[in-house]
Parts: structure tokens; C-alpha cells; sequence
């Protein structure tokens, strides 16, 4: 039992074997001032023990974020362990890639069930315990693809989308709580998560047989290969927004962590729409070939 003295915010976070994850989990451990529950898939849970010593303050769990009896057994053995869950950051993600007719239904169910419904179930098994408490924070990791949709990146927008549209729902819901819900979204990291992309099928099978979609391949995967490369913004720096968010007494809906995503977000609200996919459309790499 935490008396006032002693009290540590317990936090949740999922998919910490790699990138942005494994960057929150490895500064909130490290900042000692917290209660980490640090979590994977088992096929990637070796990782977590070679980097993350489990201690009093500090617990491995593993946790695929798309298998309901995993989030249960999660959110259970914390509770039992720890008896509270104040903070849940819902990072893990995958990333389709196919233009909208190359989406396939297998690859479009993981990658809703992955950035989606995960979080939802996981969000549905934390509000319980959070209401009780009377406090808590959400904190939802979206992306720019959760403001705008660039081409061959459809079914990954799409889940962003549906994310930040029920994190906003559910910030008036949790208001009267006192259960904040922040939504997250970063630009271009500087990580080697491009390499992590999936090619749907259809679309691989398109590009090695140069149908009429290949050069939207051919361009965009370079294209955000080099953006990812040229941005200033690392897994670090991302993670440190968000121990600020997690910090702050008053967090905002949105936050935008890289300079790209606070473009685009300006971009946004001063370009009326039609002018704005002129615009995105006429600088995207040899847009103008497209098609051809
Ligand atoms: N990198 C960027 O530029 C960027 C930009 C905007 C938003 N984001 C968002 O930031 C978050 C983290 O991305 P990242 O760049 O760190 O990606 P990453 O390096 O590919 O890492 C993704 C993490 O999610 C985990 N994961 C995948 N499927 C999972 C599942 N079903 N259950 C549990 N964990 C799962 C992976 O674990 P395994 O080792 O098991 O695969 C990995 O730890 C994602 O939500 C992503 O959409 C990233």
C-alpha cells in the first residue's frame, strides 16, 4: 500500500520493445518518480528484460495489444500488484502501406485492431478503475496521419483518424472524473521505424509488376525514408513532451511534438481545404508523373 508519503503514479504504457516506446519507458524508469508497467508482445519480450531491470517500482508484462485476454490479464496483475493505474499511454503501432485499391482485408483488420481497437479495449479496461480513483490520464499516440492523409498511407491515416476521433469523444466524457485524455502527434521521428512499414500484398505484387500504381511506391517510400532522416525530433526528445504531458496538472487535447506536425497543424487551419491538396499534391515527389 502507497501511503502520501511514498506515492508513485502508476503507468501503463504498451509496445515499449522499440522506438518511441521503449524511448517513454526507459525515461520514466529512469526518472525514478514513478510506478512503470512496461509492456510487449512475447515475441519481443527479450528485449524488454535485457533493458529494463524489474524491481519494486518496475513491471514486465507482456501484452499484445490486440488479444482482449491479455489487456484483461494485464490490467489485472497491476491492479492486484499495485492497486491503481493512473496513467495509460497507448503507444504500440504498425504502419500499412498500399494505396486505397491495394488495401487488403487481412492487413486492414491488424492494422485497426493494432491502432485502434487495442487502445479502445484498453482504454474501456483502465476508465473503470480510473473513475474510481477519481483521476487519471489517457494519453493516445496518433500522428500528423491523424490530421491529414497522404497518399499510400490510407489504411494507417484511417486508424489514426478513428483514434483521435474517440479521444476527443471521450475528453468530455472523462471531464466530469477528472480523467484527462491527451491525444499525441508527432511528426517525422528520426528513428528507424520506416524499416518497420508494411507493403500490403496487393501492393507488392503491383510494384514488382509495375502496374499503374507503381510510381506512387516508387516516390513515396523514399520520400518519407528521407523526411524521417532530415527531421531533428528522436525517439528522446518525443519522449520528453510527453513526460512533460504526463507532468502537467492541466494537459492539453492535443499536443504536437515535432516541428513538422506544428506546420502541418498551422497549414491546416489557415488553408482552406481545397487549396491545401492543391498544394500538398503539387510538392508530394514526382506527383506530376503519376499516373502516367
Ligand atoms: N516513427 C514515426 O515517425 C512516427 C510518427 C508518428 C506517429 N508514430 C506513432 O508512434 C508510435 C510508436 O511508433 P514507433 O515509431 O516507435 O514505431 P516502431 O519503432 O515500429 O515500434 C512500434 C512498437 O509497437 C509494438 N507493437 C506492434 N504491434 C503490437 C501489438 N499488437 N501489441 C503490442 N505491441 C505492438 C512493436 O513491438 P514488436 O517489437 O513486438 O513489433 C514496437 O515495440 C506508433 O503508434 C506510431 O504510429 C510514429
Amino acid at each position: 500500500m502507497q501511503t502520501l508519503s511514498t506515492f508513485r503514479k502508476v503507468i501503463l504504457i504498451t509496445g515499449c520493445s522499440a522506438g518511441l516506446g521503449k524511448a517513454i519507458a526507459e525515461k520514466l524508469v529512469r526518472s525514478d518518480r514513478y510506478r512503470v508497467v512496461v509492456t510487449a508482445r512475447q515475441s519481443s519480450f527479450d528485449k524488454l528484460t535485457s533493458i529494463f531491470p524489474e524491481n519494486e517500482n518496475t513491471m514486465l508484462l507482456p501484452l499484445d495489444v490486440t488479444q482482449d485476454a491479455e489487456i484483461s490479464a494485464v490490467v489485472n496483475e497491476v491492479c492486484r500488484r499495485w492497486e491503481r493505474i493512473d496513467v495509460l499511454i497507448n503507444n504500440a503501432g504498425v504502419c500499412f502501406r498500399s494505396v486505397v485499391e491495394h488495401m487488403d482485408v487481412s492487413a486492414e483488420d491488424l492494422q485497426m485492431r493494432t491502432n485502434f481497437f487495442g487502445p479502445v479495449n484498453l482504454m474501456k479496461a483502465v476508465l473503470p478503475i480510473m473513475r474510481e480513483q477519481r483521476g487519471g490520464h489517457i494519453v493516445n499516440i496518433s500522428s500528423v496521419s491523424g490530421m491529414v492523409s497522404m497518399p499510400t498511407m490510407a489504411s494507417y491515416s484511417a486508424s489514426k483518424h478513428a483514434l483521435e476521433g474517440v479521444s476527443e469523444a471521450l475528453w468530455y466524457e472523462c471531464r466530469p472524473f477528472g480523467i484527462h485524455v491527451s491525444i499525441v502527434q508527432p511528426g517525422f521521428i528520426n528513428s528507424a521505424s520506416f524499416k518497420n512499414v508494411i507493403l500490403s500484398p496487393k501492393a507488392r505484387l503491383s510494384y514488382e509488376l509495375r502496374g499503374p500504381h507503381s510510381e506512387y511506391y516508387d516516390s513515396m517510400a523514399p520520400f518519407i525514408e528521407k523526411l524521417m532522416g532530415y527531421s531533428f525530433s528522436r525517439p528522446d526528445a518525443v519522449a520528453n513532451r510527453i513526460m512533460k504531458l504526463i507532468e502537467s496538472n492541466n494537459p492539453p487535447l492535443r499536443t504536437k511534438v515535432t516541428l513538422d506536425a506544428i506546420l502541418f497543424g498551422i497549414l491546416r487551419r489557415v488553408i482552406p481545404g481545397s487549396w491545401f491538396h492543391k498544394m500538398m499534391f503539387y510538392f508530394l515527389p514526382e506527383s506530376k508523373h503519376w499516373g502516367k
